[in-house]
């Protein structure tokens, strides 16, 4: 007796090895399970329990009623489920596919009152960081199965379960199917393909599903059949099927097939809707193989017409061999997509046709844009190490920013406007970590903020710190690091870049350099909440440092001059006496302002200029005003206008000369000319502007923060270039008195103002980012910084914005001297960067690097849509990613196709 049970055993391990042997890169999760894993009487698959793929969640059985034995037909992966009562997002992840690898995914749902609240919650699915399918049950015991063809973006795939408030998330079983040999389901890493249809056609042996065995990518074939109207064909000889050409698809499915009854008709039809959407674009893939053995004389060839749109055709099929179309294959004659919300396809005839058309298999998917992009790998790697090194015990699942609606892991904060999210703060205060610092923060290389204090971490102060470039603060305190805070941090951190915290023992070296206090915990003082008077006192020692600097030239210049050496110094120091006579006697007056006069002159070598007379009593000293001015000749961008030179000669009256700017500045072209901008031009202008301040923040030692961006600051050409003026004189020019200027020990004009700059008077380049939403604010609604209701009433412009946005309108928005013709999503995301840029938290708003970026893709998608011929040819890929960039959260325009209640792949 024992014998034989022991030989049944071997057997089945046998036979479960040679199943487990063809399939591979399976994988197969029986969620809730609480068997390692077993192979499925009912198709051989080996199906394996969650464990290696999530850490969350519980174990659940389904209610009895619904379960073996009172169903004795319920396949076994479906009797149990995993339930997540706890976390807002729970994912299980794949490592084994590999990055840019096609797979097949599959999730089936079973509630069947598995906690006994007789109450099937909703919620959501998501692939990766994008949305998959919103799950909703019609009934306790309806099965929803739903499967999505896509291109894992990074080493690790995760599919998440989302908590949207109705109900703990849930699910029954998951497959992964790599698509490894055919080429013609579409690969693309922004969209995929959402399963809507998989038909096998005219076959009525309902016996067998098609899946694996039969179908090596283990697809579901759901049987079709409309028996009044078609005839059923059927073959049992073998059928040539190609990989790439018949997508594999399995003999049981091609080897039927349907033609119109009797001659009835001389067409075959086949219609769905998707739901209420009528811009949801689908990919369809028809399936033929001629499977009558036909006469010489005899020809069968027709047509498909998608809607009444030619499709595809004349074709027909060859014998015994699969072919397949989909829009999607070169050999299309017409390449509308197909998109809208009735469908119909029609196989039809030709007249030198003798035979009616015929059809044997059919898949039909939705295109789902996969418009989030997924953390940057090699933030996803480090902070991954910092979670197994430490063994972090929070809800750290999926990936690290890019969680559902941009909310990042507890304790992580990103920055979403680069093209991938990069971690931007790193928060793990009193976490109880021990040991060293690992190393791979140092990879975290967007790091901006780090706060490892109370954790009593050991090993040496991390000298990685130092390449972290845009690290703002540090806190290591309430930990035992042996060793000092490295020069280079220190410097940093005095330089007003860095706020620095660490215990006293890190400080030995630099006391007396830096005040130290003498209680444990040691602060070193920080320098990044300069005060004004801070500030003043760096710009002198600069000041005298550039002098010097100049001073040097000029000596070097005379002994260049006495040694005969010559050397072209450009001169920028203009007398009073040469200022008359470059603008004529101040001959002509091109504006004004409580700053003073501009006028308008010549150069002896023909060029115009514009110079600025400042007003008498100037709170700051000629000589600081000087080297400033010096410092600013050496400042040279295409989108910076050029600094011809300055005049200190006369008493009281400081000149500034700048090369002359044809069209004025843009407040006043916006105001007076605002119809000649057409979106294109002002997305130029835009992008003119942020490479010009971007240069400034980011092109210039030290940098230079403008402090007075605004539209009266940006200047145009003859050709509407935009160049930014008066860059790094605000702290020498004095006070703007134009009405619309508040005076405040902070620098600024009333509306272009950062809040955070002005409550707490610590600067720094974020508060241009803030000043220029407002420009974009401007440039796309036609509005002014402060919108004047009446003499009492003044609104900012982003208040007057976000409520129309919040309603959806952006109609409302959009300036309406705009012409009708423009590409609305392009304005649609130069909105959003408007939007991140106003951030009331600076830490939360984008750099001018990544503003640049999200501007050269609006600009991208509205010179798109002009089909610009001088725009490279583009593939479709990069065409949604233009469209569809990153980052960006368009109005969702997603199907609300119900692809869940295809045929359960359980049933038998
Ligand atoms: C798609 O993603 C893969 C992997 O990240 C990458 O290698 C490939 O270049 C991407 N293709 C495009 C067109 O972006
Ligand atoms: C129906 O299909 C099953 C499985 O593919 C097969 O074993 C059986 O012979 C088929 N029956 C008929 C009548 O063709
Ligand atoms: C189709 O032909 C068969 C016999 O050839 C006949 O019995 C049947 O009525 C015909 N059906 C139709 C719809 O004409
Ligand atoms: C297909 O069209 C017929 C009528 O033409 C309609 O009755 C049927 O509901 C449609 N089917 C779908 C799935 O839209
Ligand atoms: C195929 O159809 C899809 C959706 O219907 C569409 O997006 C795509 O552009 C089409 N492809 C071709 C080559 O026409
Ligand atoms: C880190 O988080 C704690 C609370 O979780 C907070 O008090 C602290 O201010 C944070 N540190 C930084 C630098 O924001
Ligand atoms: C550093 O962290 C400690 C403890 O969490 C806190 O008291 C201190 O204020 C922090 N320093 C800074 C600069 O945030
Ligand atoms: C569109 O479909 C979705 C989901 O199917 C549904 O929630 C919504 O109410 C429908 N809208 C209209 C206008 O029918």
């Amino acid at each position: 007796m024992e014998m034989t049970i022991g030989f049944l055993i071997i057997l089945l391990a046998a036979a479960a090895l040679v199943h487990a042997q063809s399939q591979i890169g399976f994988i197969s999760i029986d969620c809730g399970s609480k068997q390692d894993a077993y192979t499925d009487t009912d198709n051989g698959i080996r199906y394996h329990s969650d464990d290696n793929y999530i850490k969350t969640g519980i174990n659940k059985d389904i209610a009895a009623k619904y379960a073996y034995p009172a169903n004795p037909d319920l396949p076994q992966p479906l009797s149990d489920v995993r339930s997540f009562p706890q976390g807002l997002k729970n994912c299980y992840s794949f490592t084994e596919a590999g990055k840019g690898s096609l797979n097949l995914l599959r999730a089936t749902f079973f509630y069947a009152n598995y906690d006994d609240k007789n109450k099937p919650p909703e919620f959501d699915l998501y692939v990766d960081v994008n949305l998959w399918s919103t799950i909703k049950f019609s009934s306790v015991s309806d099965i929803i199965t739903t499967e999505i063809i896509v291109t894992a973006v990074s080493d690790t795939m995760y599919v998440c379960l989302v908590n949207t408030g109705s109900g703990d998330p849930f699910i029954t079983a998951l497959e992964l199917r790599p698509i490894i040999d055919s080429s013609m389901y579409l690969k693309s890493n922004s969209t995929s393909l959402l399963l809507l249809k998989r038909l096998n056609i005219g076959q009525t042996n309902s016996t067998g599903t098609g899946r694996y065995e039969d179908d090596k990518y283990d697809r579901i074939w759901t049987n079709y059949m409309k028996p009044n109207a078609w005839d059923s064909l059927i073959t049992s000889q073998p059928i040539n099927n190609p990989l790439d050409g018949g997508n594999g698809v399995p003999f049981r499915v091609i080897s039927t097939a349907v033609k119109p009854r009797n001659g009835t008709s001389t067409s075959l039809v086949f219609n769905w809707s998707s739901a209420n959407d009528s811009s949801s674009v689908f990919y369809i893939y028809m399936y033929f193989a001629e499977l009558e053995l036909l006469g010489k004389s005899e020809r069968r060839k027709f047509n498909v017409s998608w809607n009444g749109v030619p499709l595809f055709g004349p074709f027909s099929p060859l014998e015994l061999s699969v072919s397949t179309i989909s829009n999607s294959t070169s050999t299309m004659s017409n390449s509308r997509a197909v998109a809208g919300k009735e469908h119909q396809i029609s196989i039809i005839k030709t007249e030198d046709s003798t035979q009616p058309p015929i059809l044997n298999a059919l898949e039909i998917y939705l295109v789902k844009h996969m418009n989030q992009s997924p953390t940057y790998g090699q933030d996803v790697n480090a902070i991954g190490e910092v979670k197994s090194t430490y063994q972090i015990n929070k809800n750290w699942e999926g990936d690290p920013c890019s969680v559902p609606g941009n909310l990042s892991w507890e304790g992580l904060k990103c920055n979403y406007y680069t093209s991938f999210p990069r971690i931007t703060s790193l928060n793990l205060t009193s976490s109880n970590l021990s040991g060293k610092i690992v190393a791979s923060i140092g990879e975290l290389s967007f790091l901006e903020i780090l706060d490892l204090s109370y954790n009593g971490l050991t090993g040496p102060f991390p000298t990685f710190l130092e390449n972290l470039k845009s690290l703002k603060l540090i806190n290591l305190t309430g930990n035992h690091l042996s060793g000092n805070v490295s020069n280079t941090l220190v410097k940093r951190s005095k330089a007003g870049s860095l706020t620095l915290s660490v215990d006293a023992q890190n400080l030995q070296n630099h006391c007396g350099s830096v005040t130290c206090k003498n209680n444990k915990k040691i602060v070193v003082p920080i320098v990044a909440s300069l005060s004004s008077a801070l500030i003043v006192l760096i710009l002198l020692v600069l000041g005298w440092i550039h002098r010097r600097k100049g001073k040097k030239k000029l000596e070097e210049a005379e002994m260049n001059k006495k040694t005969g050496k010559t050397v072209a110094i450009k001169k920028i120091h203009f007398s009073l006496e040469e200022i008359l006579e470059i603008t004529s006697d101040f001959g002509k007056v091109i504006g004004k302002g409580g700053f003073g006069t501009v006028y308008h002159g010549y150069m002896k070598d023909g060029s115009q200029v514009a110079v600025k007379m400042l007003s008498p009593s100037s709170s700051q000293g000629h000589n600081e005003f000087k080297t400033e001015a010096e410092l600013l000749m050496r400042v040279h961008h295409r989108n910076l206008a050029t600094f011809v030179g300055y005049c200190d000669d006369a008493d009281d009256h400081l000149a500034l000369i700048y090369e002359f700017m044809a069209n004025g500045n843009l407040k006043e072209y916006l105001s007076e000319r605002s119809t000649d901008l057409n979106w294109q031009t002002r997305l130029r202008i835009a992008i003119d502007a942020a490479q010009g301040l971007e240069y400034l923040h980011h092109g210039c030692k030290p940098p230079i923060i403008h402090r007075d961006v605004k539209t009266a600051n940006i200047l145009l050409t003859q050709a509407l270039d935009a160049k930014i003026a008066d860059f790094g004189l605000s702290k020498v020019v004095p006070g703007d008195r134009d009405s619309d200027h508040v005076e405040t020990t902070v620098m600024g004009t009333a509306g272009y103002l950062d809040p955070e700059y002005y409550t707490s008077h610590m600067l720094n380049e974020k508060s241009d980012v803030y000043s220029f939403g407002v420009v974009l604010f401007e440039l796309i609604t036609g509005q002014t910084a402060v919108i004047k209701r009446n003499d009492m009433e003044f609104t900012h412009i982003r208040n007057w914005v976000v409520p129309k946005l919040r309603e959806g309108d952006i109609a409302k928005i959009i300036d309406g001297k705009l012409q009708p013709d423009f590409e609305v999503k392009s304005v649609w995301k130069a909105l959003q960067v408007a939007m991140a840029c106003t951030n009331i938290a600076s830490i939360d708003r984008p750099t001018m690097s990544s503003v640049l970026a999200e501007l050269k893709l609006c600009l991208e998608m509205e010179l798109f849509r002009d089909g610009d011929k001088r725009s490279p040819a583009r593939s479709m890929e990069e065409m949604f990613r233009a469209t569809y960039g990153p980052g960006v959260y368009l109005p969702s325009n997603d199907d609300s196709v119900n692809a869940q209640s295809m045929t359960a792949p359980f049933t038998r």
